[in-house]
């Protein structure tokens, strides 16, 4: 037990620990981003916008993943899917066509105001994926895409009346 005491004994086991958890890797989010239930068929996606969502939003809520390289590593990778399955529980483009109308109004509404408050993207993920932040310009476009988008889903007294459902 007097081993245990010595620097190098305790960077041996914790390199052990990290090379076991490598054999836990995560299932990757591979599916098919815009299938049938895409949010391409729910409503009007003019191409500047789809090519925001793709690359600012799609890895994140969508149900196909970009991966990268470093997501193999662990505890990294479980980190990454975590925010992956969060997100998607949130709001899936990928499976947007299948939420009924009150709930398609509602995360539009959400995305507004998750993009104008500058919540969405992550600043965790921007960080890696400089070309995922959002211009003045692109932000101005999302939020008045997703505004129209919402008002074909919702009369504007439905809207006052919508509990929170997330
Ligand atoms: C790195 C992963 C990641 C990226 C990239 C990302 N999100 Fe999110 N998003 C999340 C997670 C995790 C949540 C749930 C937790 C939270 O609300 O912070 C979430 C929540 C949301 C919600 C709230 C949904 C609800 O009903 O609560 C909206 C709307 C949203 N994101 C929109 C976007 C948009 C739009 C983009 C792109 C401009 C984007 N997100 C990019 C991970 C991400």
């Amino acid at each position: 037990m007097k081993n245990l005491r010595k620097p190098k004994t305790i960077l041996l086991i914790l390199f052990g620990i990290i090379l076991l958890l490598q054999l836990f890797q995560t299932n990757k989010n591979e599916g098919q981003a815009f299938g049938e239930n895409d949010i391409l068929h729910a409503t009007n996606v003019p191409d500047d916008i789809k090519n925001i969502l793709v690359t600012s939003c799609y890895d994140c809520h969508s149900d196909f993943t970009n991966h990268m390289w470093y997501e193999k590593i662990q505890p990294i990778g479980w980190w990454i899917h975590h925010h992956i399955d969060d997100g998607k529980r949130h709001l899936n483009f990928s499976q947007f066509n299948t939420y009924k109308d009150k709930k398609k109004a509602h995360k539009l509404e959400e995305l507004s105001e998750m993009v104008s408050s500058g919540e969405m993207p992550m600043s965790s993920y921007t960080l890696i994926h400089g070309n995922a932040e959002l211009t003045d310009v692109q932000k101005k476009a999302l939020i008045d895409w997703a505004n129209a988008a919402r008002s074909q889903f919702a009369s504007p007294e439905q809207e006052e009346h919508q509990e929170e459902h997330h």
